[in-house]
């Protein structure tokens, strides 16, 4: 039997099985463990199961001795110093698939509620501002038959491309290592799907931005850092950017006073993307599966690939 310490209570049945086979302490905050706290929960575990809120660094190694899986309830890993854990040899395991759908579903939600100024004219509704029907009022941009760049062509950039058939847009699906600006000139949205590397930090910064239309509208359900949100919002300011979705800042959470929630056009919501309540269950689930077989001296079924 192992210990392991989860930092956060989960939904669905996961945990269950976890526990039935090993020694499990669940944090019991709704907020993140602070990073002493989870140092001192860490220092006799042998499986950690982690959130996206964590920091796992090289300080939290050396506090964790007998640490030999980490799970993370993400499939994104970049709370995970990666050279960290390989000095270690420790296997950090992720939840793909589960939330592919969510995701993609969710840039979708935030590119039509942009496109068509959604939470504009519910405000509007609320401040009594609708009069009568207005010819030229909450205009907004045609979704079906514009262009859409996917930036990153993993499994949800790729689902987010699937729906967008149904749309009938013209599709431009551009990897890393492409050339972003040629690709970012001519599309009515760009929807972000790659995750946040050395590489792709600010990879939406002032010169991205100003090779794009401004009628164009940026959605991001990846990650924050990958938006130069001080250039973002001066796009957005100065009308060379229509509108902009964002399901992750930088900071996370963006606090009320952020100068970005200042610009117009812009929708934020608290990254909800993976939050349906079958996908958080399942990712639990894969969590799990990671740490059972990894705590047993098998290889994880969902690695991060940490090369
Ligand atoms: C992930 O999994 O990386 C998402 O950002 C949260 O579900």
């Amino acid at each position: 039997m192992a210990r392991v310490f989860v930092t956060r209570q989960l939904p669905g049945t996961a945990l269950e099985r976890l526990a039935a086979e090993h020694e499990v302490e669940v944090w019991p905050g709704d907020m993140p463990p602070p990073p002493q706290e989870l140092r001192a929960r860490v220092a006799g575990a042998d499986g950690l199961l982690s959130l996206l809120t964590d920091h796992i660094d090289a300080e939290l190694l050396a506090a964790a001795p007998k640490l030999r899986a980490i799970a993370n309830y993400a499939i994104g890993f970049d709370n995970v110093d990666v050279e960290a854990v390989r000095a270690r040899g420790i296997p950090v395991g992720v939840t793909p698939d589960v939330l592919t759908d969510a995701t993609a579903d969710l840039a979708w939600a935030l590119l039509l509620a942009a496109a068509r100024r959604l939470v504009e004219a519910r405000q509007d509704v609320l401040d009594g501002k609708w009069r009568t029907w207005e010819p030229q009022g909450w205009l907004g941009a045609d979704v079906h038959g514009a262009t859409l760049a996917v930036i990153g062509a993993g499994r949800i950039g790729r689902a987010v491309a699937q729906r967008a058939t149904g749309f009938e847009m013209e599709v431009v699906m551009v990897d890393l290592g492409d050339d972003l600006h040629a690709a970012l000139r001519r599309p009515d949205f760009v929807s972000l799907h790659a995750p946040l590397t050395p590489e792709t930090r600010h990879l939406i910064d002032a010169a991205a931005l100003a090779v794009m239309k401004p009628t164009a509208i940026l959605v991001n359900t990846a990650r924050g850092p990958i938006v130069d949100q001080v250039a973002l919002a001066a796009a957005l300011r100065e009308g060379r950017l229509a509108a902009a979705a964002l399901d992750v800042t930088d900071p996370e959470p963006l606090p009320p006073d952020d100068p970005l929630l200042e610009a117009p056009n812009l929708i934020v919501v608290p990254h909800i993307a993976s939050a349906t309540r079958t996908a958080r269950a399942a990712m639990a689930d894969r969590a799990v599966d990671n740490l059972r077989a990894a705590l047993a001296g098998e290889p994880m079924p969902y690695p991060a690939p940490l090369a």
